[in-house]
């Protein structure tokens, strides 16, 4: 028989201070105005000081949990996927588990920017379909705001915290149709953080740093791509899309997206106005939105696509 995985439960959490673009006024020179019409963002939450990645991940991990309605030690896998680790070791995924209070289960963090969300769903697809877990927790947690510099107005108006998770379960069928992962790591320079710890010290510009419209050129290109695989592995039509959920960096980005694709925005989920980019977590608060106000509903084919620095990129495409 062959096994598949599916999502039986999704969470979310966002921190509760917010910081509009009025805000964002009074710390560089920009306006509302301008970063609306270019990006469609409005306002983005940020953490505390006392909050980090794996504080956020439990948040949309207890959430997700228990809308599965399973005990965090049913869970057979921990993945996380985020670019602003706790710390540079133990990964934020053990810290997670630690915070969850379960143990002896793998815990393991993946690295692909803002295509995390789907590298990890595809990562622990795999685990679950081989038969060795029945269920897996996959999170995408991000601090951004820690990673920004906060004079640079072309990039601190962009980004927000934020974690989503989902509970995978070994299925009869799919859940999961098909995950597409690629990577290009060629453009490395072209949106980075290149700073590191070395000798005790901070070696490197340890803040983000972007080729804003290359990486708008090249999004644009490698969601349109991989959207159309995606529905050519599973004899798709556009019209068989019943939500996309791409990465949220900009609404441009998106529309464009959509538009290549033949596909209306009102079947596109965005809540990028609301939460700005999240990095890896903007995919899985977007589908946590559109699952709980009642958008998604059995038997619909959501297709799920991400990109992001490295570069990254891939879909998973879902029968809900
Ligand atoms: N407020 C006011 N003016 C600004 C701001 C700001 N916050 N930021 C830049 N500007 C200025 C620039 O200095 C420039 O001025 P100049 O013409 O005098 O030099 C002017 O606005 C126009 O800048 P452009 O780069 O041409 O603006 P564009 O319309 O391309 O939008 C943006 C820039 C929003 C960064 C866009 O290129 C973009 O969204 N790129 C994608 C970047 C992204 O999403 N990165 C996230 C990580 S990757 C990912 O998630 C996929």
């Amino acid at each position: 028989m062959t096994i598949y995985s599916r999502i039986v439960g999704t969470g979310s959490y966002l921190p509760s201070k917010i910081l509009t673009n009025q805000d964002l006024e009074r710390m560089v020179d920009t306006t509302d105005e301008w970063v609306f019409t270019r990006t469609g963002i409005r306002q983005r939450h940020v953490a505390a000081d006392t909050e980090n990645s794996s504080d956020l991940a439990l948040a949309a991990s207890r959430k997700a949990i228990e809308a599965a309605g399973i005990r965090p030690q049913d869970i057979g896998l921990i993945v996380v996927a985020t670019t602003t680790p706790d710390m540079v070791f133990p990964s934020t995924a053990c810290m997670l588990q630690a915070k969850l209070g379960t143990k002896g289960c793998p815990a393991f963090d993946i690295q692909a920017v803002c295509s995390g969300f789907v590298y990890g769903l595809g990562a622990a697809d795999k685990f679950v379909r081989s038969g060795q877990y029945g269920y897996a927790l996959v999170v995408a947690a991000e601090v951004y705001s820690r990673i920004l510099d906060w004079n640079d107005r072309s990039t601190c108006v962009l980004f927000g915290d934020g974690a989503g998770a989902v509970v995978l379960k070994q299925d009869k069928a799919p859940g999961i149709m098909s995950c597409h992962l690629h990577a290009d790591g060629s453009y490395a320079d072209v949106l980075s953080v290149p700073g590191t710890v070395s000798g005790g010290k901070i070696s490197g510009r340890p803040l983000l740093q972007m080729d804003g419209s290359t990486v708008f050129k090249f999004a644009v290109k490698a969601l349109g791509e991989v959207a159309e695989e995606a529905l050519a592995a599973n004899h798709l039509q556009t019209s068989d899309i019943d939500w996309l959920i791409p990465h949220q960096a900009n609404i441009r980005i998106i529309q464009a997206t959509a538009k290549k694709l033949g596909l209306s925005m009102e079947k596109v989920v965005t809540t990028v106005e609301r939460h700005a980019n999240t990095s890896a977590a903007s995919i899985p608060l977007a589908l946590d939105e559109a699952v709980r106000d009642g958008r998604i509903r059995a038997g619909q084919h959501v297709l799920l696509e991400g990109v992001g620095g490295g570069f990254t990129w891939g879909s998973v495409l879902i029968k809900w």
